[in-house]
């Protein structure tokens, strides 16, 4: 099995960018833990980090065919990005959004997700744990889709 994890813009600052809301742990750390975990989940991670929503969207249309599911954490482009949120539509294969922080206990903006509603599910709030928590359900949720 196969998951594409995305990373929006920004992420590639993780561990520098404020760390009190972040965390400590660079995206290379969380790479790393996911790449461990997949394989302890029978899974395999094919993971980016990109800045540019249209470079996510390419991302998304270039493996959609040979990947099982798709985990996503796509930064601010989560609040506005329509077309982020068709790419996930269109390609049909199950997606979970995740973030490090809660956004229902931050600004207003970001108390809407466009992108959420394009998953089966979201995790959030929860640091690392967030993308670990959403490895697994995901690839527990394409598992028991295949049975
Ligand atoms: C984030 C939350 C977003 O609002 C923000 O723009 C990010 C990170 C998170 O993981 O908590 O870049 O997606």
């Amino acid at each position: 099995m196969k998951i594409l994890v995305l990373n929006g813009p920004n992420l590639n600052l993780l561990g520098v960018r404020e760390p009190e809301i972040y965390g400590s742990q660079s995206l290379l750390e969380i790479k790393k833990l996911l790449e461990a975990l997949a394989i302890s989940l029978g899974a395999e991670i094919i993971f980016y980090q990109k800045n540019g929503e249209g470079e996510l969207i390419d991302l998304i249309h270039r493996y959609f065919q040979e990947v099982d599911g798709i985990l996503i954490n796509p930064g601010a482009y989560t609040h506005y990005s329509i077309a982020l949120r068709d790419a996930l539509l269109a390609v049909k294969i199950p997606a979970v959004e995740v973030h490090l922080s809660n956004l229902y206990c931050r600004e207003e903006f970001r108390q809407k997700s466009v992108t959420a509603g394009a998953c089966i599910g979201y995790v959030a709030g929860f640091g690392v744990d967030s993308y670990r928590l959403g490895l697994i359900a995901l690839v527990d949720y394409i598992k028991r889709r295949e049975k």
